[in-house]
């Protein structure tokens, strides 16, 4: 089999598996008419899936997911992806779906294959792929989460691999597409101001909250399967730790970057369960799919250490939650108090001093918070944010931007095989042995314990709250 990837070869054609699914309709569909709009989509769109639906049907869909997910502003556009579509239905078990599939993609060389699909299907349809000769010169698209455990991310990476070459495998991570993260790596890196005090030396801890306001919203099924450290703690948080934390990448090239991540995350010391709180909202178990005795966490925060020269023993604190009290995500890089307590209030009581505040969502903003003397005789100050950056619009959203760089061939943005399976290693001692949940009440900022986690580090830094929406 000829594994050789056509790396800068931009693709000839999309092919979506699970194209009647949920994430091509709020994700993908979207996405396209963005690039459509952008007159960046000049290739046929082959859908897959095992329904039976017709093409029309298939455009239908479209139409909707649009709709929903803001306006139809640009009629050419909208035109132009329908008439791009295609529709091939058949099980993936079976061969001849990889077939009809082989025939509506016609004289396409270079198809990437977005699999939309639950990752118990993805092995199936690589094999599929692969057994049908629709990989040569192809590339392969795959969600989050990239295996559920670290023995199972190793055998869909062995299965992948043996199909795919690694470059020609992107494993999506849509936190690698928003703006904000991406203004992680360059903020620290365009910056010579921040190198002194990146360090144990000057930084005392590190927190990252990802917290939403709202529920399962219906996905109680796969939330039962995944629970919140699957979800969005061994990927998109730990993204956001790899960024913060790695070394500067040795040269310029997205290369370097990967190879800098992957180290971080080999450098994680694994977790133990005294490391982790794991919480679950109350009602969550009359959620549909749900069981009524689910010991899922909804909840997780947990304590990490990086065993590694610029990070011994400085803590990351990492918290996600569903029905929390507030929308948003946010880093705060804590640092160090001045070493001598030469005014009253140098050492404030509320345990704060001067951090740099990443705002990832909703919006994108990067604040410093430094001390300044108020007037008067006395030398007693307050602490303000300076913003370098507030309010930030992102030009594209991630899943437009990662698909467009895929179909292009740029796996920059994208997770490597040896980072995924490092991520895994620091996660899989807890997946099975851990403490039950712990209930807490919806609107609120999780179970009380996870505040003990961080008690000696001057406890969460809450997210302004954005959305006083109540819990659905
Ligand atoms: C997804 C998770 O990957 O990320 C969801 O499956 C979560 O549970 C979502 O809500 C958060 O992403 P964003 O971009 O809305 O912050």
């Amino acid at each position: 089999m000829d594994k050789t990837s056509s790396r800068t070869t931009p693709a000839d054609a999309l092919v979506i598996f699970g194209v009647t699914g949920d994430l091509a309709h709020k994700m993908i569909f979207p996405a396209l008419y963005a690039m459509a709009k952008r007159g960046v989509l000049n290739v046929p769109v082959v859908g897959v899936a095992s329904s039976k639906w017709s093409v029309s049907r298939l455009r239908k869909q479209v139409k909707d997911s649009i709709k929903q997910a803001g306006k139809i502003d640009d009629k050419e556009a909208l035109k132009h992806l329908l008439s791009q579509l295609q529709y091939v239905s058949g099980d993936y078990n079976d061969p001849d779906t990889f077939i009809a599939l082989k025939q509506a993609l016609g004289d396409a060389r270079h198809p990437a294959h977005y699999l939309a699909i639950p990752p118990v299907l993805f092995a199936t349809v690589i094999k599929g792929l692969g057994a049908c000769g629709l990989a040569d010169g192809a590339r392969v698209i795959v969600e989050k989460p990239f295996g559920r455990d670290l023995a199972s991310a190793r055998e869909l990476n062995r299965i992948a691999l043996s199909v795919f070459a690694e470059d020609a495998i992107f494993r999506i991570d849509h936190y690698l597409g928003k703006e904000a993260i991406m203004n992680i790596l360059y903020f620290r890196f365009a910056n010579s101001f921040l190198e002194p005090i990146w360090n144990r030396n000057c930084i005392a801890s590190v927190q990252i909250t990802l917290s939403e306001d709202f529920g399962v919203k219906g996905r109680g099924v796969f939330y039962e399967s995944a629970g919140c450290l699957r979800d969005v703690i061994q990927n998109h948080l730990f993204q956001i730790v790899a960024l913060l934390a790695m070394e500067p990448p040795a040269y310029q090239g997205y290369g370097a970057v990967h190879c800098e991540k992957a180290k971080i995350f080999q450098a994680m010391r694994p977790l133990l369960p005294d490391d982790v709180v794991r919480g679950q909202y109350a009602g969550y178990r009359k959620e549909p799919g749900v069981a009524k005795d689910s010991d899922v966490e909804t909840f997780c925060a947990l304590k990490l250490y990086i065993d590694s020269w610029r990070w011994e023993g400085v803590p990351w604190y990492l918290r996600s939650g569903k029905c929390l009290a507030a929308t948003a995500a946010e880093v705060i890089v804590q640092l160090k108090p001045p070493p001598q307590k030469l005014f009253d209030d140098s050492r404030p009581l509320d345990g704060r001093s001067n951090y740099l505040r990443f705002r990832i969502s909703p919006n994108s903003a990067v604040a410093l918070a430094a001390r300044v003397k108020r007037a008067g005789k006395e030398f007693v100050g307050d602490q303000h944010e300076l913003y370098l950056l507030d309010e930030q619009a992102s030009v594209e959203t991630p899943y437009e931007r990662l698909l467009s760089d895929a179909m292009a061939g740029d796996g920059a943005l994208f997770s490597r095989e040896d980072a995924v399976e490092a991520a895994w290693t620091v996660v899989d001692p807890v997946l099975a042995t851990h403490h039950p949940v712990h209930r807490y009440k919806p609107g609120s900022w999780g179970p009380k314990q996870a505040d003990t986690l961080v008690a000696a580090d001057g406890g969460w830094h809450n997210p302004v709250l954005v959305k006083a929406e109540k819990c659905k």
